[in-house]
C-alpha cells in the first residue's frame, strides 16, 4: 500500500503561481489545524499563525515581502511568527510550517516559503505584537499550471550515510 505521507513528501513543489480560486473553509481549517496541532520544543508552542485571505490585505503581504510578491495573487496566506527569545522558536514555528505545507498538498493546494529575515514591516502592519519575530509568510492556492515533481537535489549519498559520516546506505 503507498504511503500517502511519503507520497506528499515525494512529490510536493514550491508553488509560485496560483489559480484565482478559492479554497475551500474546510482545506483552509486543516492547513491552520495542522500548525496548531505541531509538536514543539517541550510542548511551548512559542508560535502566533495569522490567517490572511482578504485581496487587499495579500496584495499587501506580496508588497512587503520581498523575495515573495506572488503572494498578491495566492488565495490566502499565513504569516508565521515566533516568540522573540524563544530558543527553539524558529525550529517549532519550521515545522509547523512543514505541516501545514504538506496538509495543503493533500488537499491539492500548493505553497511556498516566502521571507526568512527582514520581516518586521509585516510583523508591524497586520499587528503582531513586538514580543514577535515574523519568521515566513506561507502563500497558498490551487497551482496554476501542473507541478510535475521532479525535485532537483544533491545525490542522495552525498547527504545521507549509514553509521559513520561518508559510508553510503547503498
Ligand atoms: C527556509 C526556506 C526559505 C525559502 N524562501 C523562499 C523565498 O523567500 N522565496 C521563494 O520564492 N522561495 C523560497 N523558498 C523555496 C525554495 O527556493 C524551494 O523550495 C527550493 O528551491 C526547492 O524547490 P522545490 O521545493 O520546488 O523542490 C524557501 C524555502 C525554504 C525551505
Amino acid at each position: 500500500m503507498p504511503n500517502q505521507v511519503f507520497e506528499a513528501a515525494r512529490t510536493i513543489m514550491a508553488v509560485r503561481e496560483y489559480q484565482d480560486k478559492e479554497v475551500p473553509e474546510d482545506a483552509i481549517r486543516r492547513i491552520v489545524g495542522a500548525a496548531h496541532l505541531t509538536a514543539s520544543a517541550a510542548n511551548r508552542q512559542p508560535w502566533h499563525f495569522v490567517l490572511v485571505r482578504k485581496r487587499d490585505a495579500l496584495r499587501k503581504l506580496g508588497s512587503l515581502v520581498r523575495t515573495g510578491p506572488y503572494t498578491a495573487n495566492a488565495a490566502a496566506a499565513v504569516i508565521v511568527a515566533y516568540e522573540k527569545g524563544s530558543k527553539s522558536g524558529v525550529s517549532d514555528a519550521s515545522r509547523a510550517i512543514q505541516s501545514m505545507m504538506l496538509v495543503a498538498w493533500g488537499d491539492g493546494v500548493g505553497s511556498n516559503w516566502t521571507g526568512l529575515t527582514g520581516l518586521e514591516n509585516v510583523r508591524q502592519e497586520f499587528g503582531l505584537p513586538d514580543t514577535y519575530d515574523v519568521l515566513a509568510v506561507i502563500p497558498f492556492g490551487y497551482p496554476k499550471r501542473k507541478v510535475i515533481g521532479k525535485k532537483k537535489r544533491n545525490p542522495f549519498d552525498q547527504v545521507v550515510s549509514a553509521e559513520r559520516f561518508g559510508s553510503p546506505l547503498g
